[in-house]
């Protein structure tokens, strides 16, 4: 807890600092130096996590486990649980990951109070037909064993979204999901989903990585108070060079971090939110030990200059990537 009133008063102005900037967080905040904010919470326990404020007073963690590509049932139960068990309090799955049962066995197994956690799952496309859509999030909430969500997501913008996000209002109104979401949305499909739809999205979550900053969206989003979610924030591996630049390798070493970790930091600390996956619990407790150091203004620069602003998987606007999400 802050040791000093002085400390103390610093924290509520860094938090006003962060409220005009579009990056609210919210909760009981300790930042003991600039740009390296605390959270505590939890029942006297401390817990470092940085939380966003969604554009419904929803809190929600910055960091979060994502579960793509963890299928098989006894893994998934085993990594969902070490990530809860290492600190994290959101879990990322989604109808198409087929993984929704283990997970849910996952959050259970790890002892964590479900209350504590919060939970986010996406619906597919192929379902957002009304009638469809819900009889979707039905099976969604009985495979996790939930009664209510944190967070729905639709997946990509594609198929009837009208007829899904007013399905998805629908059961947010009724109390089963706490915050509603977007993934893989465009700027144009971004304002077109706000300006016909009476619940605005509390969160756009997208490709985001080193390679791939998404720093325009990212500026319309926070303009227009929807969250920025990274997804893939170590780009699947699939952009191995970004961890071996001199901008991330320089950083590293200066505070005695892995070039994953500088990579996960960079996007929280402009109030970017970052789901990354491991499969190994060595990692999964590597990418959580980011809440102890700050990035310098010079290096926040300089990783800034490395964006290419070439998504590898996630840019919905690209023909080949609608004609491969057609085919799931
Ligand atoms: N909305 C969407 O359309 C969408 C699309 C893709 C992903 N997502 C979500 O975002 C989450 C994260 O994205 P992602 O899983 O696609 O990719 P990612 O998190 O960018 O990368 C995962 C890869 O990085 C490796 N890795 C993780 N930590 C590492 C570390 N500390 N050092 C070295 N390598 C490390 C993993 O290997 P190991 O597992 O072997 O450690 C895995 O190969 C997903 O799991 C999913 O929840 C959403």
């Amino acid at each position: 807890m802050p040791s000093d009133r002085k400390n103390h008063k610093k924290t509520y102005r860094e938090q006003a600092e962060f409220r005009e900037r579009g990056l609210l967080v919210a909760g009981e905040v300790l930042v003991d130096k600039p740009g390296l904010v605390k959270h505590f919470r939890i029942a006297n326990k401390e817990v470092n996590m940085e939380r966003i404020t969604l554009n419904n007073g929803v809190n929600m963690p910055i960091l979060g486990f994502g579960t793509y590509q963890i299928k098989e049932p006894a893994e998934c139960i085993r990594c969902v649980s070490a990530a809860l068990r290492a600190g994290y309090r959101l879990i990322d799955t989604a109808q198409a990951y087929g993984n929704e049962e283990a997970v849910g066995a996952g959050i259970r197994a790890s002892g964590v109070p479900r209350e504590e956690i919060f939970v986010t799952t996406k619906l597919w496309f192929r379902a957002y037909e009304s009638g469809v859509a819900r009889a979707a999030m039905q099976e969604s909430f009985n495979k996790l064993g939930v009664d209510h969500l944190d967070m729905v997501l639709l997946h990509w913008p594609f198929g009837n979204t009208y007829a899904a996000w007013r399905e998805l209002e629908k059961l947010h109104k009724e109390g089963r999901i706490r915050a509603i979401g977007v993934s893989n949305y465009a700027p144009s499909q971004l304002i077109d989903l706000m300006e016909f739809n009476e619940i605005k999205p509390a969160v756009n979550q997208i490709e985001t990585h080193l390679l791939a900053q998404q720093q325009e969206l990212h500026a319309l989003m926070a303009e227009r108070g929807v969250a920025h979610q990274a997804y893939a924030p170590f780009a699947q591996g699939r952009g191995e060079r970004m961890f071996e630049a001199p901008a991330v390798t320089t950083a590293a070493r200066a505070h005695g971090k892995t070039a994953h970790q500088v990579a996960l930091r960079f996007l929280l600390q402009q109030g970017i939110a970052a789901i990354p996956k491991s499969a190994g619990e060595e990692r999964i407790r590597e990418n959580f030990d980011i809440f102890d150091f700050a990035l310098t203004d010079g290096e926040m620069e300089a990783l800034r200059a490395m964006d290419t602003n070439r998504p590898f998987i996630g840019n919905s606007q690209d023909a080949e990537t609608a004609a491969f999400a057609m085919t799931w």
